[in-house]
């Protein structure tokens, strides 16, 4: 069954002449338990797929359903509800809080959604991506492979049935992209966890069970059973049809976006601090 499942998806932005259409009717589904992997040239639209599909951008046309509920019929409250509770979100630039230990970044979609971080919670998502004994370690204290590792765990500890993962290993050396990679895909073979996420590096794509190959916000492609230099090719092919890269544009959305949530992760962080600072005074 299609956990997700995206028809006819638009997405445009802008009016007149400067509309830019990210998304041009998009139909595609994500089985439950399945790994799948967005490729295409930069500004083809991956990013805003993700983004629909996560429920955190409306589109302008079609629809999006979740375990078969149509996200465009939801208020804004029952859909950000639906979100923290069925949705986990990695980015390619970990979004950890920096004066937060590992266990609590862990914790913060917890308190985000208003509860306490169940300890054991947060312990079996660190312990999932092997960072048991780094608990306490603030994310300067860890390098960038362990840093995506926490960022995976805080995206796991509400037990999301689909995690979205926008370039997890694009900023991580090989080694760490590895032991990602080899993280993400054991998600799925042992846990039946459904992932989508999107990449430039063909070797990643390897590790997922189907590509879907995105041009100018359409799908040109997909491929069952990928290998790296069967998806190199294919990539090669769509890039000398695509000359016109808008990678500038896309970033700013996408900064638009990690911009929104690290601004109501930094108002929980206050409360903590703010939290933390009574405790001492209390002592
Ligand atoms: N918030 C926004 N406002 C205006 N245009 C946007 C916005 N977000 C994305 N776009 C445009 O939509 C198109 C698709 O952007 P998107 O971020 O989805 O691309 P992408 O495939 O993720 O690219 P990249 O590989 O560079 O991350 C681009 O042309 C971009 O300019
Ligand atoms: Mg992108």
């Amino acid at each position: 069954m299609d956990i997700v499942r995206l028809t006819a998806v638009s997405k445009t932005y802008g009016t007149g002449s400067g509309t830019v259409t990210a998304l041009d009717k998009v139909t595609l589904g994500f089985a439950e338990g399945s790994f799948t992997a967005v490729m295409g040239a930069s500004g083809s639209g991956k990013s805003t797929l993700l983004q629909c599909a996560a429920g955190l951008e409306r589109p302008t046309g079609g629809a999006v359903s979740l375990e078969g509920k149509d996200l465009s019929r939801l208020r804004e409250s029952v859909l950000t509800r639906l979100r923290r509770e069925t949705i986990g979100f990695v980015f390619q630039s970990y979004n950890l809080l920096p004066a937060l230990t590992a266990e609590q970044n862990v914790g913060m979609p917890l308190r985000l959604a208003g509860h306490r971080p169940d300890g054991r919670a947060v312990r079996a998502a660190l312990s999932a991506v092997g960072l048991a004994d780094r608990a306490r370690h603030r994310p300067a204290e860890l390098s960038g492979g362990q840093q995506q590792r926490v960022a995976i765990a805080r995206a796991l500890v509400a037990a999301p049935r689909v995690l979205f993962a926008d370039e997890p290993t694009g900023a991580l050396d090989s080694a760490s992209s590895r032991n990602v990679l080899a993280i993400l895909r054991s998600l799925v073979d042992d846990r039946g966890q459904t992932i989508v996420m999107v990449t430039h590096d063909p070797v990643a794509a390897a590790h997922a069970d189907r590509v879907v190959f995105l041009a100018d916000g359409r799908v040109s492609g997909t491929l069952d059973n990928p290998d790296a230099s069967t998806v190199a090719a294919h990539l090669t092919a769509l890039e000398s049809a695509d000359p016109a890269p808008r990678g500038e544009a896309a970033l700013r959305g996408e900064a638009a976006l990690q911009g929104e949530v690290t601004r109501r992760a930094d108002a929980v962080a206050a409360g903590l601090d703010a939290a933390a600072g009574g405790e001492a005074a209390s002592c």
